[in-house]
């Protein structure tokens, strides 16, 4: 068994098309929805995001995703012992789309399974690896966050539909006797799951209540930035590790106003918070490793800094993980 499990390789994949403000302003305006490029930068920080065609789907970004990241690692599929993928939006309702890429990149020898809490999904994922490494259940995982939030958008609703895109991010994680990661915890309040929801569900043959995302912008600003905070510091203080010596923060990438206020709240000089949001939108469980992926393909982070990942969203759920790279 080993004492930790370590980030030995990332990956990323988002979808072919990319929509900027002035192009998602126009098709809104088209059906009659008035919003604007300047409103939607000034008010969020998004300039685009991606959105997938039809052809495109959860698990084959998920897929090209994992590659990468087992390709950077120098580990092929069938030495993958472990999948676990993080998503509100799989394929369909089963079987899991961690089943559907195991099957479409050949992990012959997976066991594999979704998570699902949404925004915070990557990070909920990632501490259910850790400890299944760390309790001798793998020796290795693949951890995905892979999303297609634009089939939940109703672009009728301009306090929704400008903020959401599509991208899968993964890492691949192995057993270590070194440091790695280096804690994790996370929370859930199920009372606030009227803030941020999609309500709908399959019955009969049909959907039953309402299919599109729906959300209490303020009450989720307020929340994400009073839980980011606060688990920074528990967290901090569980380790008994110095904000001083953390390299690089990775939040979850909803709001660039909601970074900046996380940034102020912990004291953290700008330039250790890793932001994509402007390039991505909000990606949910795949905005963590997307950011990641980037930070690292930048040679912005690198081996030995230490991170901190942090999730937010529906649930509503939260949680940090600190990791040494
Ligand atoms: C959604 C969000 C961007 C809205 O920004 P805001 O500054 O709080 O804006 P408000 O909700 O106060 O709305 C201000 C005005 O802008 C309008 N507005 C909302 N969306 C708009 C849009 N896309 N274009 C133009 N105007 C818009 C509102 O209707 C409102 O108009 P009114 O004053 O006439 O009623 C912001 O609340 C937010 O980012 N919340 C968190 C979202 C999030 O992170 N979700 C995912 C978490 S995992």
């Amino acid at each position: 068994m080993s004492q930790y499990s370590a980030i030995l390789g990332t990956g990323a994949s988002l979808p072919r098309r990319a929509v900027s403000n002035q192009e998602l302003t126009a098709f809104l305006a088209a059906k009659g929805v008035e919003t604007s490029a300047e409103w939607i930068e000034t008010r969020t920080g998004i300039q685009q995001r991606y959105i997938c065609e039809p052809d495109e789907t959860n698990s084959d970004m998920a897929s090209k995703a994992a590659l990468q990241a087992l390709k950077a690692a120098g580990v092929l599929p069938d030495q993958v012992d472990l999948i676990v993928l993080a998503t509100s939006t799989p394929d369909q309702v089963f079987p899991s789309t961690a089943c559907a890429v195991q099957a479409q990149i050949g992990a012959t020898h997976a066991m594999a399974f979704d998570i699902q809490a949404v925004c915070s999904g990557f990070v909920y994922a990632l501490t259910v690896a850790d400890s299944m490494i760390r309790a001798g259940q793998a020796r290795n995982a693949l951890v995905i966050g892979s999303e297609v939030f634009s089939r939940l958008m109703d672009w009728q609703d301009r306090t929704t539909c400008v903020l959401f895109g599509d991208g899968a991010g993964a890492v691949y994680l192995q057993g270590s006797d070194e440091p790695g990661i280096l804690g994790c915890k996370l929370h859930s309040d199920g009372t606030l799951g009227c803030i941020l929801n999609t309500t709908g569900r399959i019955e009969g043959g049909k959907i039953v209540g309402d299919p599109f995302l729906r959300m209490d912008g303020q009450a989720v600003f307020r929340q994400a930035v009073s839980v980011l905070g606060n688990s920074a510091l528990e967290l901090f203080e569980a380790l008994n590790f110095k904000l001083e010596d953390l390299d690089f923060l990775v939040p979850h990438q909803a709001n660039v106003r909601i970074l900046h206020s996380v940034a102020k709240k912990l004291k953290l000089p700008e330039e250790r918070v890793i932001m994509t949001v402007a390039q991505h939108g909000n990606t949910s469980a795949a905005s963590v490793p997307l950011a990641l992926n980037h930070a690292v393909a930048q040679k912005q982070i690198k081996k030995g800094d230490n991170v901190l990942l942090q999730g937010v969203g529906g649930g509503f759920t939260w949680g940090s993980v600190l990791v040494r790279m």
